[in-house]
């Protein structure tokens, strides 16, 4: 049926066309005198005689979202040569030109009103000259249609007010009356601004015009018209004529995002279909982030197998959301043990699809440079002696470089063994080096690296980096690195280093992940102090896509991603947001014009409605707004978060105000 239609009766394809119209077709096809009757709608065509040089944008959207009214635009465009157009057009103007000298010559008054002919014919000149328009044939019909339906509400209205009796109000009249208030509205629209179009309806020609108007039909009227049909227009114009299209996205092993404000369609999106799945996620304090990634993790969490699921956040938000899941909780505050040597199997899949990735020399430098940040080697001198004990221990532990089938858990020396290569390297360094020099620089080292090493033993201060580890993120399940203590732990390059642990643990459990992974940075500006984390960040965001994982930032500016101190971190932020293919804007109040233009691009509309009047969490509505960009999708798209009550329940919950999550349930909600 879809077969390319054929242009003329003769040809060998007609019939593909006659079985278009005889399916499309309206089973009759009365012309009167002033309208149509085809089935049981009165309609009437109207074909629009004049467009806009420079239209508004989307100056035909109120025809388009009209209620009550069934109206069908049909616009018939022909491409024309540019170079012809412009030597055409300059023709013209010369004509009307002399026109106008002639009329002024004699004195005659109407050389002003012909100057104003004038005006489009040298504005398409200019554009066409000076610009990328291209210009174009344009021919178009407007059809409005009443049928009962339309008469009934007609009549049931002008009964109660009186105007008309049961009695005396056939269908048919009623019919007729409906189409008339429904053109006269339809007409009014097209006449009046924004479109300011100027439309014809000869009552003779209904016939013509209606089938002009159909999506299948010739344009009869140009054929049976003595003058010219298609005006000249350029591509502006067309663009400006087109409805508002808005995506319906319906992705395979999509979750639901929310609800497309304009054309109410659920968005059903997959994180995973552009690769890298990063995601960023924008907005002031309160705008409802974290109410969105809780919902938007959960669901996506529950709706595949094999999935992993990290969340981290130093507010606590997401404590809920986790025992909902039975998730493992690690509170990272110094009391669970973390092995910083601890080392994971990189699948075979994995090594296949990242090529030159190489885990044993990733996992070595990630412990080197945990060790030489614990002992402070500002100067590097300790360097060479940290890379030979760790390198040692590794191979002691009976894990081989190029071997990854060795990289075992349980494997795993700890930083006691990494202690005791050191000393042991000390009293005989003959077993790890030859060179004379070498010997005597390891002398000279092993004991200061050993007493810069005294946190790690037994009772030391970094008691909880020396053993096994006990807080494990398991691929495959949901885990969360709560760091609402972190603040609690002494300095800033305390922290950090923790932080790069902990991070540690999640590159080893996205490693292995069976599927896909999903690793969520909720209050990301926080990372984004430590240099360290921000290299190792943006490492991530380039290298993730090889294990199918998606790291998700929140945050509340976009100036988070921007200003750093050094040039290091800038460049570093501007690599990670150079990976992120779906950005998404809750209400931000500190978006700058030229960042929303130039980085984001925003047009002032967006822009406005994100600093201004985009809803937030906190005014009971029950929804959010936000504006979000997928890269496989046009455009910013406007759409909102909703949840059930059940749903809203379990993503409001704040451990800080509620307490115990099950007793937070149970209170609102019954047990479960
Ligand atoms: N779609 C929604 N429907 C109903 N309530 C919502 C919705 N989104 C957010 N809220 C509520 O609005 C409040 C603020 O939301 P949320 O905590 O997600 O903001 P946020 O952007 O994460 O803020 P912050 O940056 O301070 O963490 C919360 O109390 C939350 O329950
Ligand atoms: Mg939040």
């Amino acid at each position: 049926m879809l077969a390319p239609l054929a242009d003329d009766e003769n040809d060998s394809d007609g019939l593909a066309h006659d079985r278009v119209q005889e399916l499309l077709a309206p089973q009759t096809f009365d012309a009167r005198d002033g309208y149509v009757r085809t089935g049981q709608q009165y309609c009437r065509t109207y074909w629009i005689a004049d467009w806009p040089v420079e239209p508004r944008e989307k100056f035909l959207e109120e025809i388009y979202t009209m209620r009550g009214v069934d109206v069908d635009v049909c616009l018939d465009v022909r491409a024309r040569d540019k170079r012809a157009t412009e030597l055409e057009l300059k023709d013209t103007i010369g004509e009307i030109d002399a026109n106008i000298d002639e009329r002024k010559d004699v004195s005659d008054v109407s050389a002003i009103l012909v100057e104003d002919d004038l005006d489009p014919y040298v504005k398409m000149y200019k554009l066409l000259h000076h610009t990328q328009a291209q210009p174009w044939d344009l021919s178009g019909y407007v059809t409005v249609r009443a049928g009962t339906r339309q008469a009934l509400d007609e009549a049931e209205e002008r009964i109660e007010e009186g105007l008309a009796n049961e009695d005396e109000l056939t269908l048919d009249i009623a019919k007729h009356r409906a189409l008339e208030s429904a053109c006269e509205k339809v007409r009014g629209t097209l006449e009046s601004a924004p479109a300011h179009l100027t439309v014809l309806s000869p009552e003779q020609r209904q016939a013509e015009l209606f089938e002009s108007c159909s999506p299948n039909g010739r344009d009869a009227f140009a054929d049976v018209s003595t003058r010219e049909r298609y005006s000249l227009t350029l591509s502006g114009t067309i663009a400006a004529a087109f409805p508002p299209v808005s995506a319906y996205i319906d992705q395979e092993n999509g979750v639901e995002q929310g609800r497309n404000v304009q054309n109410g369609s659920e968005i059903i999106k997959n994180q995973f279909s552009v690769a890298p799945g990063h995601r960023l996620t924008i907005g002031s304090s309160g705008s409802g982030k974290s109410y969105h990634v809780g919902k938007q993790a959960t669901q996506w969490y529950l709706a595949g197998e094999d999935r992993t699921l990290i969340l981290c956040d130093t507010m606590g938000e997401f404590g809920g959301l986790v025992e909902l899941m039975n998730g493992q909780h690690i509170t990272v505050d110094g009391s669970q043990t973390i092995n910083p040597l601890h080392i994971e199997e990189t699948p075979e899949d994995v090594l296949r699809v990242s090529g030159n990735l190489d885990p044993y020399d990733m996992k070595f430098t990630e412990a080197r440079n945990f060790i030489l940040d614990m002992i402070g080697d500002a100067n590097g001198d300790f360097t060479p002696l940290v890379s030979d004990a760790l390198n040692a221990t590794y191979e002691r532990a009976g894990i081989l470089k190029n071997d990854v089938s060795t990289h075992k858990p349980e494997n795993s020396p700890t930083m006691a063994n990494f202690r005791k290569i050191v000393n042991d390297m000390g009293g005989n360094p003959g077993d790890y080096v030859d060179s004379e020099l070498e010997k005597a620089q390891i002398k000279e080292n092993a004991g200061p690296l050993l007493r810069r090493l005294s946190g790690f033993k037994d009772g030391g201060e970094h008691d909880a980096l020396v053993g096994k580890s006990e807080a494990h993120i398991r691929p495959g399940q949901v885990s969360y690195l709560d760091l609402q203590q972190i603040q609690g732990l002494g300095a800033a390059a305390d922290k950090a280093t923790m932080l790069q642990l902990m991070l540690g643990q999640v590159y080893q459990a996205v490693k292995r992940a069976p599927g896909e992974t999903l690793f969520v940075v909720d209050e990301a500006h926080y990372l984004f102090q430590s240099r360290e984390i921000l290299a190792w960040l943006q490492q991530s965001a380039r290298h993730w896509r090889h294990f199918n994982a998606g790291l998700w930032f929140l945050s509340h500016r976009p100036g988070d991603f921007a200003s750093a101190d050094d040039t290091d971190m800038q460049e570093y932020k501007r690599a990670i947001l150079g990976q992120i293919p779906t950005t998404e804007f809750f209400y931000t109040d500190k978006l700058e014009e030229q960042d929303a233009k130039e980085r984001f691009g925003m047009n002032d509309e967006q822009l406005q409605f994100i600093t201004q009047h985009a809803k937030r969490g906190e005014q009971g509505l029950g929804y959010t707004d936000y504006l979000v960009d997928y890269a496989d999708v046009q455009g910013w798209m406007h759409a909102q978060v909703r949840a059930s009550p059940f749903e809203d329940t379990v993503y409001s919950y704040k451990a800080s105000e509620h307490g115990p999550f099950q007793e937070y349930i149970a209170d609102k909600w019954g047990e479960l």
